[in-house]
């Protein structure tokens, strides 16, 4: 009986000589003028494909065979045999070739190669069987899996957060709201919208970070981690920037700002050591064909220490630089990407790890430093992508969080779970959202977080 195997399974050297099934999507298809054709055939299990010989003795050959194209699928009976070829293990030599689907040559998108990342976005339910997208997608697995590989050896849980709340933890406004009114008639009361007639009877939105009931699950279990959709609306039309994007989110009792930086750095050597090992055939695609450094810069980062840096020294760096920047450099600004990219690229050559930031350019929840003007936020830089990390170490002082929600127009009473954390046994702790689009753009070399995440949500964007 043949064995149904994948393509991947069937590329290997020890495949050589079994009976197998496979079944995928032709690429290519060339005749020879022998008597037979070859098929190129993907099913998604790796980035290469496998060739099919079909002779033209097969019952089929005239009346099918020869009228696959790129697109169409099938499904191959017959014997893997060793490749002459260059390139390749083994071949295919196929006893049946049975066609599931056609793909009319006039109509289908992905007829040609080398189509723009542009127009591919145009066709995002299409694009997972072209080979950029291809790599992407098992890319982003092999992350994924990493991540949860790595905190879960560390002692982390896994905890789900909710993704609709009532708290807006980045204190930016910039959330989408949910809500079962119906917009065409809204209640109206006193002071505007009735909510107590919604859903929740409050106003609700899709969460921009899952760190608040991260932490009331830290301060209690020790150590947990998040990972989910988050969500935000602010009108950044970059190539950086979702509406829709997954993080990362762990979070520790009795970790400071430096256990942090050190969890942090850990991850991502992890994330990236895992990924050249896992994913060498993709890898090798992105070094080709999208950024010849990629590789190189992943070994480099593997192999020095992350630098860590105040905010303040960053400041003088900048300012000392001697660059012309767009946006000018002074304390109490935030630095623009611009700034990070000379930092990582130019000055350190290397991933750094800036705290100690200004309190007034950072949420509530950071830990407020002696000297008053800065708080124990840590954002990690990259070459290329620039922050990919934010985190901080958490305020856990009761009166010190109380004012620092005053000082930011927030009011404690909405927060008062939150600030029970800090009544009943507060204890220190940290924690940062590494974005999960953001590290995949920084290991594949891509230019555009919207070819990292399979149906991107931008300003105007949300049709797949
Ligand atoms: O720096 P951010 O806003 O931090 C937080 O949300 C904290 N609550 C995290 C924590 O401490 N638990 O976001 C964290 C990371 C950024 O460094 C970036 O990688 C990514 O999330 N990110 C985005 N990625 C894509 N599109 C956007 N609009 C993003 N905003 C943030
Ligand atoms: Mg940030």
């Amino acid at each position: 009986m043949p064995e149904k195997i994948s393509i991947a399974e069937a590329r290997k050297a020890e495949s050589v000589g079994k009976n197998v099934i496979l079944q995928g999507w032709v690429r290519t298809r060339r005749d020879s003028k022998g008597g037979f054709s070859f098929l190129e055939l993907n099913d998604g299990s790796c980035f290469g494909n496998i060739q099919v010989i079909a002779e033209a003795a097969l019952p089929n050959y005239e009346s099918e065979i020869k009228k696959l194209t790129a697109g169409s699928s099938v499904r191959v009976e017959g014997e893997v045999k060793a490749s002459p070829g260059k390139g390749q293990a083994t071949e295919v030599q196929a006893k049946s070739v049975a066609v599931y689907g056609f793909a009319d040559v006039e109509t289908y998108p992905l007829q040609k190669k080398g189509h723009s990342f542009e127009f591919l976005r145009t066709i995002a339910h299409l694009r997972p069987r072209t080979n950029t997208f291809g790599a992407v997608a098992r890319v982003r697995n092999c992350v994924c899996n990493s991540i949860h590989q790595f905190f879960q050896e560390e002692g982390f849980l896994y905890l789900h957060t909710p993704i609709i709340t009532a708290s807006d933890c980045e204190g930016a406004g910039a959330m989408f709201q949910v809500t079962a009114l119906n917009l065409e008639k809204l209640p109206r009361g006193e002071n505007g919208v009735d909510y107590h007639l919604d859903f929740f009877d409050r106003p609700t939105y899709l969460t921009v970070s899952g760190q608040l009931e991260a932490e009331t699950y830290a301060c209690g279990l020790g150590r947990m981690y998040t990972f989910g959709p988050t969500f935000r609306a602010e009108n950044s039309n970059t190539p950086r920037h979702l509406a829709e994007f997954w993080m990362v989110e762990p979070e520790a009792a009795f970790f400071d700002i430096f256990d942090d930086m050190d969890l942090a750095e850990r991850l991502l050597k992890r994330i990236f050591s895992d990924v050249l090992q896992q994913c060498p055939e993709d890898m090798d695609f992105f070094n080709q064909r999208i950024d010849k450094t990629v590789i190189a810069t992943l070994r480099h980062v593997l192999d020095s220490e992350f630098r860590r840096v105040t905010y303040t020294e960053a400041m003088e760096i900048l300012q000392q630089s001697g660059e012309s920047f767009e946006f000018p450099v002074a304390w109490g600004s935030d630095l623009q990407s611009e700034h990070e990219r000379y930092l990582t690229e130019k000055h350190f050559r290397q991933p750094v790890i800036l705290y100690d930031y200004p309190r007034t350019i950072k949420p509530f929840y950071m830990r407020l430093n002696d000297d008053q003007k800065t708080v124990r936020a840590m954002d990690v830089l990259v070459p290329k992508v620039g922050e990919i990390i934010g985190g901080s170490q958490r305020e856990e002082r009761l009166d010190v969080l109380e004012m620092r929600m005053r000082e930011q127009d927030l009011k404690p009473e909405d927060y008062w779970w939150y600030l029970d954390l800090r009544r009943y046994g507060t204890a220190p702790h940290s924690g940062f959202g590494l974005g999960v689009e953001r590290v995949l753009l920084s290991i594949t070399g891509m230019a555009n977080i919207r070819d990292i995440i399979p149906f991107p949500r931008t300003p105007g964007n949300a049709e797949f």
